[in-house]
């Protein structure tokens, strides 16, 4: 059976591992032969020529180091200030300097020649994210024939969003030297294809796109998940339980509503606190009987929007203590600072709403964990924003337009009011269907797609059966 190569820009350290689909890729690699590549997470001197091996618990992983100038270029300039706000239809919020194209292409390119010497001809390789887009180009160039696929963990934009990118058509030719190309949910399938179809010309374009050829290239929705069942086991284990009860000492009679999200404007998070002080300025009865707590760890914080960000929910969140807090009652807690899984699955478990509104977010495995983590006696409620991938996987969530504060602050209502007969219903169907979604699938299902050569040989689904009853 072929190699499988994971290919993404940070790659996994030793230790318990934080994320779901890092779980599930190490499961992957571990059934399977292969490795993992991307950046070691150091700055050198000169560009790193060659990958250095590491054994992280057993998986092999091949690092590159990076110079500060390139890594800059490519990280922070064009994959974050470009890629990403665009990308999350945010032009507003986009720093169009379009040398980092070349940082980010040197680095590509880097990539591409570190990786091609430790290939074998039948490897399968999966690369992840925005960051890597050129990958397969640059690996081509270099002679590469081995099937590459591409997974986007965020949304594809609308055609014009994508026009403002430097370099677009060049982008787009990259994206046509994969096999296949996987995007969170269909509305990204349908903005790709819109894309596809429907060129504009441009007189400093360079590219025109009309020529690219799509052909080669299978473009599906595959929506990641998380691992429900081991979210529900981690949120009654000693150290979940033990989050709880210091929770419950702190909180009393009141209910809990609950966000959790990397300090990022795509979150929606100065939105979100005003739709809970509208729920508090309009329903009086609340008040003294909720609290709402925002996790919400720093992210690219070199990055001035993301500074700025940071600023504007502070400024909100001290609004908020001034207008409702009294000296024996303080409406909300708002918490810097990242908290391991075990305390997560806790608090997810203990919330009686889980507030989950991004502006824009290709998936949000957020809610996944939130609805995983319920009791299923007395689950909380799901209020999901309607622009997150997951809302095609959950309509039973109280979908939500996260711009609209009065309809959020609405959810927040229902949500609180909501008897336990129509929690439990709507909770069924929303974990059956994390269920359904769950990583494991996602990343068996997007290789054996990718690699429909190995279908009369045992599937990469047959392998990870057999290895799990065994
Ligand atoms: O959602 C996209 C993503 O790149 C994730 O893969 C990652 O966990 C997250 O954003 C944080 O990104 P960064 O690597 O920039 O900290």
């Amino acid at each position: 059976m072929s190699r499988i190569v994971v290919v993404s820009n940070r790659t996994p350290g030793k230790g318990p591992v934080a994320g779901g689909l890092a779980v599930a890729l190490r499961k992957v690699l571990s059934e399977r032969e292969g490795f993992w590549f991307g950046w070691s997470g150091k700055l050198s001197e000169q560009p790193a020529r060659e990958a250095h091996f590491e054994d992280v618990d057993g998986m092999q992983v091949a690092k590159i180091d990076l110079t500060r100038d390139d890594h800059h270029a490519y990280y922070a300039g064009f994959s974050n200030s470009i890629l990403w706000p665009s990308f999350h239809l945010r032009l507003d919020l986009a720093t169009i300097e379009s040398h980092w194209y070349e940082g980010y292409r040197r680095v590509n390119g880097q990539f591409a020649r570190a990786l091609l010497p430790l290939l074998k001809p039948d490897d399968i390789i999966w690369v992840h994210d925005y960051h890597l887009i050129p990958l397969a180009s640059e690996l081509r160039a270099l002679g590469a024939r081995n099937r590459i696929g591409f997974y986007l963990h965020i949304p594809f934009p609308t055609a014009d969003a994508l026009y403002a990118i430097p370099n677009h058509g060049e982008l787009m030719r990259d994206l046509s030297r994969y096999d296949l190309i996987g995007f969170q949910a269909n509305r990204d399938v349908a903005a790709f294809r819109e894309f596809a179809e429907h060129q504009a010309p441009s007189t400093f374009g360079g590219l025109n796109t009309k020529h690219i050829d799509f052909s080669r290239t299978d473009v599906e929705a595959f929506p990641i998940g998380s691992d429900p069942n081991a979210f529900a086991k981690l949120a009654i284990s000693p150290a979940a339980t033990k989050m709880v009860h210091r929770m419950k000492r702190a909180l009393g009679e009141q209910n809990l509503i609950l966000g959790v999200d990397r300090l990022d404007y795509s979150k929606g998070l100065p939105q979100r606190v005003e739709a809970y002080e509208k729920l508090l300025a309009n329903n009086h009865r609340f008040r003294r009987n909720v609290h709402m707590l925002q996790v919400a760890p720093p992210s690219r914080d070199t990055i001035k929007e993301y500074q700025e960000t940071s600023d504007q929910l502070d400024a909100i969140c001290g609004r908020v203590m001034g207008e409702f807090a009294e000296p024996d009652w303080a409406p909300l807690t708002y918490v810097k600072r990242a908290y391991g899984q075990p305390s997560l699955a806790g608090l997810y478990r203990l919330a009686r709403v889980g507030l989950v509104t991004p502006l824009r977010d290709g998936m949000n495995l957020v809610a996944h964990e939130y609805i995983g983590a319920q009791n299923p006696e007395n689950p909380g409620v799901l209020v999901l924003s309607r622009f997150a991938g997951a809302a095609e996987i959950f309509p039973e969530a109280l979908l939500v337009n996260p711009f609209d504060t009065d309809e959020t602050a609405e959810a927040l209502r229902m949500a609180l009011d909501m008897n336990l007969d129509e929690r439990k219903s709507r909770w069924q169907s929303l974990m059956s269907a994390a269920r359904t979604h769950n990583v494991d699938d996602w990343a068996i299902s997007f290789l054996d797609r990718l690699a429909p050569a190995d279908k009369d040989k045992s599937s990469t689904r047959d392998i990870l059966y057999l290895a799990s009853v065994a």
